[in-house]
């Protein structure tokens, strides 16, 4: 057995969003999301599950913050519902849905627990998305503006801020693949879309600033994954290269090096047209800290199965899958590595991480989820390789705090660390809860 022991001051946390916890679809004023939309219509979500109710967690949140006491987090990041404090997107502010924040930020700090606030995880105001959503440039400031108002209300006690979380997913996976709200298809409007995020972050970050009352860290959130190769093969090479700037450079490029995929390509520019306007991709970088969501890697080869990009995605035989992706701890050293290696001078963090695994409760009212342990265990030890590395890490968020509705998958998948009864909304810390308590308070994992 050996202890790995984090550095001082290591930020451990657990991360949630709104819309896949909060439930009160409907009260005290919030408007309808893209997510309300897209759920309610039927054969969009297995089972035609939605987040009507979720874990209640609108009604609940003092009970989840006092498990968040009980594992003993040091930060919580959470995202405020845009249409609960703008029910139309822009205009008129809903007072009480500000207000629902203003307890959160308040219970957090009471319980020195540092609180991170997401400013979208994709539950966009319908009414916005029936004026275009984010393949429109005015979204940008639109998102501008609902910065400001959040900012206006909690930027003297917040002071991690992150606009967006995952912007390749909301753009890709909502307007091209069509397997998130709002379900398009349709690839321009897709990469539209992504550039209008990235600008909106930088927008936002400027009001975040603006409106703040003391010194703030203003960044966002990315979905990445190294790609590798299935084989040693030049055209399989070539494959997991282009895939790797489709997911991973596409936003990298732009938030670090202040250039863009998009613009560079010619195919781009033929399905869109001009879509970067001059001086947006200065806008663009403006970050103080960077969080990599990781989960999974992505193998790749060459094939016409995808057109356009030629490529093929690869289920190596013999490893350990969940029920979502294979799981591959080294992933997250490659990730962090990956984006070390463009010498950001911002902060970096994990913000996300974490595995669907089957959980039950056993006769005797607990959850023996080793899998999700053994999993938290290998994934911190690369974040800890990473350290050593001299990769400085600032800190660990696990995804999730709780059971939740994931996405278009419903209530299926468990990425929690607390289990949620769905019929009693009961919930009950995890094995591997208690295990990350011990790893907080030990700051140390053993391995
Ligand atoms: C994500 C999301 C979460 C998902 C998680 C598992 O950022 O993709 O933040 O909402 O639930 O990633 O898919």
């Amino acid at each position: 057995m050996k202890t790995l022991a984090f550095p001082k001051n290591f930020t451990w946390g657990v991360a949630t969003s709104a819309y896949q916890i909060e439930g009160a679809w409907n009260e005290d004023g919030r408007g309808v999301s893209i997510w309300d939309t897209f759920s309610h219509t039927k054969g969009r979500i297995v089972n035609d599950e939605n987040g009507d109710v979720a874990a209640d967690h609108y009604h609940r949140w003092k009970d989840d913050f006092a498990l968040m006491s009980e594992l003993g987090v040091k930060a919580y990041r959470f995202s405020t519902a845009w249409p609960r404090i703008l029910p139309a997107g822009t205009g008129a502010v809903n007072k009480k849905g500000l207000d629902f924040y203003d307890r959160i930020v308040d219970e957090a700090l009471k319980r020195k627990i540092e609180p991170y606030v997401c400013l979208f995880h994709w539950d966009l105001p319908q009414a916005l998305q029936d004026q275009g959503g984010w393949p429109k440039r005015e979204i940008t400031e639109h998102f501008a503006e609902y910065a400001r108002v959040v900012a206006g209300r909690l930027g003297d006690r917040v002071k991690v801020w992150l606009t967006h979380n995952e912007p390749w997913v909301a753009a890709f996976i909502g307007y091209f693949l069509g397997d998130h709200a709002p379900g398009n298809k349709d690839i321009g409007a897709a990469v539209k879309a992504l550039h209008h995020l990235l600008l909106s972050h930088g927008l936002a970050a400027e009001a975040i600033r603006a409106e703040a009352k003391q010194p703030v860290k203003v960044g966002l959130t990315l979905n990445l994954n190294p790609v590798h190769p299935a084989t040693d093969s030049k055209k399989d090479k070539e494959a997991a290269k282009r895939v790797d700037m489709f997911m991973n450079r596409i936003v990298l490029d732009p938030l670090l090096k202040g250039t863009s995929p998009i613009q560079e390509a010619a195919i781009a520019n033929l399905l869109v047209g001009k879509v970067i306007h001059d001086g947006d991709l200065a806008k663009i970088r403006r970050l103080d800290l960077l969080g990599v969501n990781y989960y999974s890697r992505t193998v790749m080869k060459h094939s016409n199965k995808i057109p356009v990009v030629n490529v093929e995605q690869v289920y190596p035989e013999g490893n350990e899958y969940s029920g979502m992706w294979e799981i591959y701890p080294e992933g997250m050293y490659e990730t962090l590595k990956l984006v070390w290696d463009y010498k950001p001078t911002c902060e970096l963090m994990v913000t996300e991480n974490g595995v669907p695994v089957p959980d039950g409760v056993d006769f005797d009212g607990r959850v023996r989820d080793e899998r999700r342990i053994r999993y938290l265990r290998n994934h911190l030890a690369q974040v800890h390789r990473a350290i050593e590395d001299g990769i400085p890490v600032k800190g660990y968020f696990h995804w999730s705090l709780m059971d939740n509705f994931e996405w278009s998958l419903g209530y299926g998948p468990r990425f929690g660390l607390v289990y949620v009864d769905w019929k009693t909304q009961k919930r009950i810390v995890k094995d591997s809860g208690r295990w990350f308590a011990k790893a907080i308070a030990e700051n140390a994992v053993e391995i």
